[in-house]
């Protein structure tokens, strides 16, 4: 709502310019400027898509055509979000039963990590209650607010996120950013009240603070689980798991699905070099199986994988939906929430990518204008 009618702004527009104009004309840049600082309308540009722009945006409509009919389970992927120290690396450690928070450099999360876990639950359908496995895949974000960007991304390839707050502490501004971001990225919510077994944990006033935020559980009329949890003494993380396989079975069992049958596509968790194997990339096969050999174009960057690892750090042949792998091979270092996609061709891979990395190269090129641009105004 700008506050201004059609009518009057291209009556203002035929004075200005003495051209007739209708609701869907276009104007020129200049002319909509000044009438938009006349009156103080914000203007939002809407422009004409480059070549480059309109070959990838085909190409991955392309590229990420399922067929519904050949659409299977998948496990659910999880992230741990939530304030600096409340502990999501020591959950997922216990989780893991590993221990990786103790090799962090200072102790904070520096990079998306990601897991698979597989966790044993009972079959009620079974009258022998043999253990059924379900898998999860999890991954760990960064809780330092120079790190709001990375967590805004890992709920973007999330479909639960587990909201972690220690009860020591309570809510803090990084666990309202979390839910916010989860809310925004449409994904369900789980909350874990960790650090349970601290002489100055306080559950209730925690749960009041997270009521304030509107996570309310079936007996308060939301349909929020709550958990509560000690990374150190491991109390209530089997509840976590069962959280989250309740989560996926009862309200995620629709989108949980992914046709595993096809060339592999996902999305790019984090990208860097090592002196040893050269380019490395972390990244989460969202459908379809990936394998070495595949050509792989991921962002701007191309190549064959060379070698992929599981999340323990072995060699494998195959990864299909829901699992994070590393693989190596890639032309360049790939940037963290770049899409990814296994291609027939290398020249295929080869246009795309050079497509990308013009249309980057535009879009820092008008940052860098449009900073200029500011900087002879303000000078005048
Ligand atoms: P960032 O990745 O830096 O955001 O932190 P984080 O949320 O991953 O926290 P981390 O797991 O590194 O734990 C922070 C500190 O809290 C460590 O000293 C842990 O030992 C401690 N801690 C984590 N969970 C618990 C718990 O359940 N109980 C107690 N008493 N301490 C815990
Ligand atoms: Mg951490």
């Amino acid at each position: 709502a700008t506050g201004v009618k059609a009518g009057e702004l291209i009556k203002r527009l035929m004075k200005e310019t003495n051209q007739l104009y209708g609701n869907n004309s276009p104007v020129e840049f200049d002319t909509a400027a000044m009438i938009a600082v006349d009156n103080n309308i914000e203007l939002v540009i809407k422009r004409q898509k480059t070549a480059e722009e309109e070959l990838i945006e085909e190409f991955e409509q392309m590229m990420e055509n399922v067929d519904p009919e050949k659409l299977r389970p998948r496990p659910p992927v999880v992230t741990i979000m939530g304030h600096v120290d409340h502990g999501k690396t020591s959950l997922l450690d216990k989780i893991r039963k590993s221990n990786v928070a103790a090799g962090e450099v200072g102790g904070i999360t520096q990079v998306i990590r990601a897991w698979s876990v597989t966790h044993k639950v009972l079959n009620p359908d079974d009258p022998n209650e043999e253990l059924l496995e379900k898998q999860i895949t999890f991954l760990d974000t960064p809780g330092h607010e120079a790190f709001t960007k990375m967590r805004a991304r890992g709920a973007n390839v999330t479909d639960i996120a587990v909201i972690v707050v220690a009860a020591t502490d309570g809510v803090m501004p990084q666990t309202e950013e979390a839910v916010n971001h989860a809310k925004a990225a449409d994904v369900r919510i789980i909350v874990a009240i960790n650090k349970v077994d601290a002489p100055n944990a306080n559950v209730e006033r925690t749960k009041r603070q997270l009521y304030n935020l509107n996570l309310l559980p079936d007996n308060m009329g939301g349909d929020i689980q709550f958990v509560e949890t000690s990374a150190l003494t491991g109390q209530g993380i089997d509840d976590l798991l069962t959280a989250i396989s309740l989560e996926a079975e009862f309200n995620l069992a629709d989108e949980l699905k992914a046709d595993p049958d096809r060339p592999a596509f996902g999305t790019c968790l984090e990208g860097y070099m090592t002196a040893g194997e050269g380019v490395n990339a972390t990244v989460l096969v969202q459908q379809g199986t990936l394998r070495p050999g595949d050509i792989v174009l991921c962002g701007a960057n191309y190549g064959r994988v060379r070698t992929m690892y599981n999340d323990h750090g072995v060699a494998i042949e195959e990864a299909g939906p829901s699992t994070p792998v590393r693989i190596t091979g890639l032309g360049g270092v790939p940037n963290a929430d770049d899409p990814f996609y296994a291609v027939d061709e290398l020249t295929t891979a080869a246009k795309i990518a050079e497509a990308r990395e013009k249309k980057d190269r535009e879009a820092s090129l008008n940052r860098f204008q449009a900073v200029k641009d500011l900087d002879s105004l303000t000078a005048a």
